[in-house]
Parts: structure tokens; sequence; C-alpha cells
């Protein structure tokens, strides 16, 4: 088996359990269902896990409510510690999780060790969050009395995530309902069991080391079945989801239906727009690397580009040519000289050219990419396409790889409302010089996104912000500033330090 080295060092063998059931143990059903974690580089298989069985899913579902019984009455701070823990075991390994993430995804090695560095950082955040679970006090309209609010922990947290960022999104969620007192249930894409099995192995291993009980558990499902009975379990207060619109508005009406909670982090379709002041050493780097970067493959990507009309012929020349520069080193992810992997699978290389096409008989043409490339793997050239309008319906749609759709304005009012006219509204940026333009961006009249950025691109985000995104991307947010509430339910408490009983809004009654 190739990459047996590197399984092995992250606890991976050629065949591996999907479920964690908790006290240590995985389980060792083998009967129901065998999920091949696939190379996107190769289309080989990289390892195999078992999926999980409805037994197991039951079993691990008794074991996360036990073990969030006791979870909640620790006191937040040591659940920082444990996720302190975490975090410092995840920099020990972030070298090896980041090449698995690389291989397993095909983001290249770089951006693998920036997913890493985004569960280090969302756990030290979480470390700090931990001692700032606030609650606001009230001032009573009655005398002696107090009134404040309190949160406490929600209960069972279900996680949701997507391929493309197959360990960051989790710790995102997991690490922060930890520290909020929550146990969580993550169910990782089909497409990328191994990198979450991994980091299922350092953080639950670094926790019971230090003699924490546990909170992380972990299923892995064949096809559907489970996925369907976790959305509607009403175990499960919360669940948050990260992927395509069309399933997550499913899994939105099922929680619903239950009055429970999801917390949606669906597409994006992301603008930039280049006005006539922008500074274009900053704007192309950022516009390659948002369009490009992760093979067009993030939430966050940079899909459309609106230029003033006077830049718009040399902004496209000169990011034709730094395309050219990308196209030389598509290849092997894990290879330091590559600057884009692959697409994760064929299904997506025929969703890459049926966008190109649908643009093309829109009136687009396309300046350059559009090709697969002639090798094993799923590798196409990044796409550059001038000439359709926003409302064509490639230009509506996201489609998950790297095309780029260029079109020209001539007023900032005409770009920000092009900019706003998709469906979705997650990441947006302006490259500008002009402090008015910027500010106009910035205010309520400008973009409708949850992130609006000026002068740096759509992608990348910190964790220390909110991330979502409105519209069909959901409005959930997570990660950062007061993500945190989600996870937590909130309780007014009124307290009556008297001997009278009066009551609100001046009511007697008297008996
Ligand atoms: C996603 O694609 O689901 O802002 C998340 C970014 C990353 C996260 C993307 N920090 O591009």
């Amino acid at each position: 088996m190739a990459h047996a080295d590197l399984l092995k060092s992250l606890g991976l063998g050629e065949f591996n359990s999907g479920t964690y059931l908790g006290n240590g143990e995985w389980s060792k059903t083998t009967d129901a269902g065998l999920i091949e974690a696939n190379n996107p580089s190769s289309n080989e298989v990289i390892a195999k896990v078992h999926a999980s069985s409805e037994a197991d899913y039951e079993r691990m579902m008794e074991r996360a409510l036990a073990a969030q019984v006791a979870w909640r009455n620790l006191p937040a701070p040591r659940r920082g510690e444990a996720v302190r823990l975490c975090g410092d075991a995840l920099r020990r390994h972030k070298d090896a999780l980041g090449t698995l993430v690389s291989l397993e995804m095909g983001k290249i090695k770089p951006e693998g060790d920036g997913e890493v560095q985004e569960m280090i950082d969302i756990a030290d955040f979480a470390v700090g969050q931990s001692r700032m679970l606030y609650g606001l006090t009230m001032h009573s309209e009655r005398p002696g009395h107090r009134m404040y609010e309190q949160w406490h922990p929600i209960g069972l947290v279900g996680i949701i995530s997507a391929f493309n960022f197959p360990v960051a999104v989790w710790a995102w969620n997991a690490f922060i309902a930890a520290v909020c007192g929550d146990v969580s249930i993550w169910k990782p894409s089909p497409k990328t069991p191994l990198t979450a099995i991994a980091s299922m192995k350092i953080c639950n291993e670094a926790l019971r080391e230090a003699g924490f009980p546990d909170i992380f558990f972990l299923f892995n499902d064949a096809g559907t079945e489970l996925a369907a009975r976790f959305v509607d379990d009403t175990r499960i207060p919360l669940i948050s989801f990260t992927g395509s619109t069309r399933v997550g508005r499913q899994v939105g009406v099922q929680v619903a239906k239950r009055m429970g909670r999801s917390l949606l982090e669906l597409g994006g379709n992301n603008a930039i727009i280049v006005d006539q002041t922008a500074d274009l050493k900053l704007a192309i780097p950022a516009i390659v690397f948002g369009a490009v970067g992760t093979a067009g493959q993030r939430c966050t990507t940079t899909r459309r580009l609106f230029v003033h009309s006077s830049m718009h012929d040399e902004l496209v020349e000169k990011l034709v040519a730094a395309y050219q520069q990308v196209e030389k080193r598509i290849g092997d992810p894990t290879d330091p000289a590559t600057l884009m992997g692959p697409l994760t699978d064929q299904a997506s290389v025929q969703r890459y050219l049926a966008a190109i096409e649908s643009a093309k008989k829109a009136g687009g043409t396309l300046r350059t990419g559009g090709k697969v490339l002639d090798r094993p793997g799923n590798f196409v050239t990044p796409a550059i396409i001038t000439g359709v309008g926003n409302d064509c319906e490639a230009v509506q749609t996201e489609t998950f790889a790297p095309i780029l759709y260029v079109m020209p304005f001539e007023e900032l009012d005409e770009a920000i409302a092009m900019q706003n006219a998709v469906p979705q509204g997650l990441s947006s940026a302006i490259f500008t010089l002009n402090v008015r333009h910027a500010e106009q961006f910035l205010s309520a009249s400008g973009s409708d996104c949850g992130i609006a950025n000026v002068n740096i691109g759509t992608s990348g985000a910190e964790i220390g912000g909110a991330f979502g995104g409105e519209k069909e991307t959901g409005g959930g947010r997570e990660s950062g500033s007061d993500a945190w509430k989600a996870y937590m339910r909130r309780q007014t408490n009124t307290i009556n330090y008297t001997d009278a009983l009066p009551l609100a809004q001046g009511i007697k009654f008297d008996f």
C-alpha cells in the first residue's frame, strides 16, 4: 500500500473503523459497507473505512449522551484546558495531518498545513473563549429584583462537514462546542474519512491521556440512511451542516420540522470588484489565489470579477499570463512545487466542463484554461471567461471548480448591484484606493455578504471573525466573534430578594 508510513504515523492502516464509540473504543463492525478513501490525483484507493451500522450509531449516541451529562458540569475553563491539549497535539501532528489532508482532499500541502493551522488557531481561540462565555445583566423594573442571563450548554451537537475543508470545519464546531459544554458527533464527508479518523485519534488520545472524558464522537455512513437519521434525531438539538445549498436546504427543513436548530454553511458565489484606482500589485495575486486556490473548491473561492471598464482588458491580459504560470505547476498536491491540485472526482470534472460550455453558449469567450489534463486523476486547467452577463446560468451557479467570470462595469453602484444579484451571499471584496468606494462597499447599501473585504481577496478568512453568509449561504455563523452563542442555550433569570411579590407591568392580582 502506498503512503503506508504516513498512515501509520497517524494511527491508520489499510482498513479502518469509521466509528468512535467512546471509552477509547472503535467499533469492530465490518458488515455495514466499506468507504474507499480515494486519492484525487490518481483515483487510486488510499485506504478503506468500515462504515457504521445502526447498532454502532445507537451505541455511540448512548455514550455521547452520558458523556454530555458529565461534561456540562465541568467548569468551562477546565473544558478549555481539554481543548488546549487538543491544540498542542495538533501542533505535534501538523506536518503529517497536513500531508494527509493534501493527499486525500487534493489541496496543495501548504493549504493542507494551513488547514491544520486553522484547527490549532481555533483551539487557542476556544481556550480563551472558555473564560468569556459572558451573559448580560439587566436592570429589573421591580424593586429588589435582580435580572441577568446565563448561557448553558445546548447538549449534543451534530457536525456534518464537507470534503473541501475536511478537518478545519470540524474543529471550528467541535472545539467551540466543547468549551460551551457540549459533546459533538461528527459525520465527515465520505470523500475524506481518513483525515477525520486521524483528527479524532489525535484529539481523543490527548484527552484520554490527561484523564478527560470523551467529548468527540465519529461515525461514517456508507449511504445516506444514518445521516438522515442523524439529522432527524431529536436527541441532537443542534446540527451544524457545511455543504451544498441543495443538501443544506433539506437539512434545514428536516431539523426545523423537529424544532431543532441548524447552523448552515452553504454555497458561495463570491465576487471581487476592481475599481479604476485599484492597486493591481495586490489585486492580481488575490484574484489568482482566490480563484485557483484549492482548485476553486472553497466555498469562499472567487468566482466572479467585476472590473472597471478602463482596466478590463489590461487586467484580463495579466490574469491570463498569471494563469499560464499556474498551469505549468498543476499536479501532485503533496509536491512542494505544485500550485494547483486536482478536483475531487470525475463528476466535478464533468461539472467544470458543462459550466464552461454553458457560459460559451451564453456568449462567453474562454480566455485560458478549460482543458482536462491527460493524466490519471481529476486535473483541469483554471479557466477565465469574459463576455458573459452576470445573469446567465453558469455565472449564477456555484460550480466547485476553478472558473472565473470577468465582467466590466462603469459605475460602482452597478458593480455592487451585480455582485449582490446572485442567490448566495458568502464572501466579497473590493480592490480600491478610493475611500469613498471602500466605504460605500461596506455600507448598508453595499455588499450583502457575510464577509466583505477591502484590498484582500474573498477566501482565506481568519478564524477570529464569525464565518458564514446570507441568503442561500444559509445564514449560519461559525468560528470566531460570538459564534459560540449558537452552541449554547440562553436562560434569563430574575431573582427577587425582598419579602414582597410585585408583578411586572404594574399588574395587581389581589386575592
Ligand atoms: C469552506 O470552504 O467551507 O475562508 C471554508 C476560507 C477558509 C474557510 C473556507 N478559512 O477560505
